[in-house]
């Protein structure tokens, strides 16, 4: 194969793989926002994540606003989050129910999502391209 063939096939594929990355976030984020809804996480923290759920105001400490990271508790980073979600978060008399029956990979789907709701608040950020 000449040398010219090879580069370019290297260029397609370079390619290739970085357009990728953003589509399987993407598909993540999609997967998780779904079990975040059929959790029921939107009664208190609501369904943007802005911790303005139905019940909220019923509860102290009152839900997290995901959009505030430094608001929480444990880590921010998807493996913490996940094991938040599986441990619960009550140590303070708080009602974060643990949700241990999910699988790893369901909790780390969630955290992701939770995660695009905190980057998404700075305008223009999150947006995931369609094209
Ligand atoms: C019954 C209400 C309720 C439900 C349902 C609920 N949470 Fe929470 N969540 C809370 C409360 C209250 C806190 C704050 C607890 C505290 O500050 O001690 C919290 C805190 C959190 C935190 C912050 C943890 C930290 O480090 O501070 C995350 C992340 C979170 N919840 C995610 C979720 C997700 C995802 C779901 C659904 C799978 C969910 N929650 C369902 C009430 C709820």
């Amino acid at each position: 194969m000449p040398v010219r063939a090879v580069l370019v096939l290297m260029a397609v594929l370079a390619a290739a793989c970085q357009d990728n990355r953003p589509q399987q976030l993407s598909e993540e984020i999609d997967r998780g926002r779904r079990l975040y809804a059929a959790n029921g996480c939107g009664t208190c923290h609501g369904m943007q994540g802005r911790g303005d759920g139905p019940v909220a105001a019923t509860l102290n400490p009152p839900p997290r606003d995901f959009r505030d990271a430094e608001a929480f508790k444990n880590g921010t980073d998807p493996s913490s989050i996940a094991n938040t979600l599986a441990t619960g978060l009550t140590r303070d008399g708080g009602q974060m129910q643990s949700y241990f029956h999910l699988s790893d990979r369901e909790r780390y789907l969630i955290a992701r999502y939770v995660i695009s709701l905190r980057e998404s608040s700075s305008p223009g950020a999150g947006h995931v391209p369609t094209h």
